[in-house]
């Protein structure tokens, strides 16, 4: 595997992954097509077309692909190795579609569903409430059926299970769905802290969560089938100092201001996540949906 390792490699996913080594990524990060049919305009932004395929399948037809990668990934990854896989529901002529439709039927442990707040809606019509979450699942492959694993560190787990940052700018970045760096960077500091570590991207677009790894020291394999996007992810990658400051915003997220234990020797209040919300608070950006 050693000739993939900081590359990025053209190509279907699924016909890539099947040609890898078992038991040897430690994390692994992404964001799918989502089979959008290509024609749900937003008002707010631009209808997401990629360069060279159509993100059109039938729904069982593109279930069953994200089914059959899936497996691939859990197969490649260590025991104890961790996948994100960020999705969102969807729905077709009325009829939803949730992600745990297909994650259920794959061979990972569901170890978490984050809820991502974009604080961006794609479409303010009224059929629903504004969609402004997307979802990210932890996968989880259990050393020996342990589906548990071991814990988080305090400063990565007090970010709680709502994430909220806004999409990557469109202007910065020419890719048509790229997700904002903070998202990679915190998953990869959050489950390999200071250790080293293969991080993967089977979807991996404009570099993004390729970008990241390397500004974290870790190494890193990308896969895309648009050759215009690897070109663009190499160049962003060559450049990843560009990309430092983000990264480094992401990690002072990162403190565990006083611990439980201090807290309370000072008679201050222990609640169960006041100075997460606090924190998540002087973070926050104003929902910006016009
Ligand atoms: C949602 S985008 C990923 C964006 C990425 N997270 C970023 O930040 O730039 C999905 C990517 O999957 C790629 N893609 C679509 N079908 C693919 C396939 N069968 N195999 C590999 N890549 C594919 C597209 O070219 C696109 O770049």
């Amino acid at each position: 595997m050693k000739q993939h390792i900081n590359n990025i490699i053209k190509g279907d996913a699924l016909s890539v992954l099947k040609t890898f080594d078992a038991d040897f990524i430690d994390v692994g990060i992404t964001s799918p097509p989502y089979n959008k049919q290509e024609k749900h305009k937003g008002w707010l932004v631009k209808n997401v077309k990629y360069d060279s395929f159509k993100d059109v399948k039938t729904e069982e037809e593109y279930q069953q692909e994200q089914i059959d990668v899936l497996n691939e990934i859990f197969r490649i990854t260590k025991e104890g190795g961790s996948f994100f896989y960020n999705h969102k529901t969807r729905w077709e002529r009325g009829q939803m579609f949730h992600p745990i439709q297909w994650l259920s039927k794959t061979q990972w442990t569901v170890r978490q569903e984050i809820i991502w707040d974009r604080m961006l809606a794609a479409n303010i019509r009224g059929w629903r409430f504004w969609q402004v979450d997307e979802r990210i699942y932890w996968l989880y492959k259990p050393i020996k059926n342990n589906k548990i694993g071991i814990e988080l560190e305090s400063k990565h787990a007090l970010l709680t299970s709502i994430w909220r940052f806004p999409p990557e700018n469109g202007q910065k970045n020419s890719h048509p769905a790229p997700f904002p760096i903070t998202l990679p960077s915190r998953i990869i500091t959050s489950i390999l802290n200071e250790n080293k570590g293969i991080v993967l991207d089977p979807y991996c677009g404009s570099g993004t969560t390729l970008v990241a790894a390397k500004l974290l020291n870790k190494k890193f394999i990308g896969i895309d089938i648009s050759e215009e996007y690897i070109q663009y992810a190499n160049q962003r990658i060559q450049n990843a100092s560009a990309e430092k400051r983000i990264v480094e915003e992401e990690l002072q997220k990162h403190i565990v201001q006083k611990t439980f234990k201090q807290r309370k020797q000072n008679g201050e209040f222990t609640g169960r996540h006041k100075n997460n919300h606090q924190m998540i608070d002087n973070q926050s950006h104003q929902i910006s949906l016009l």
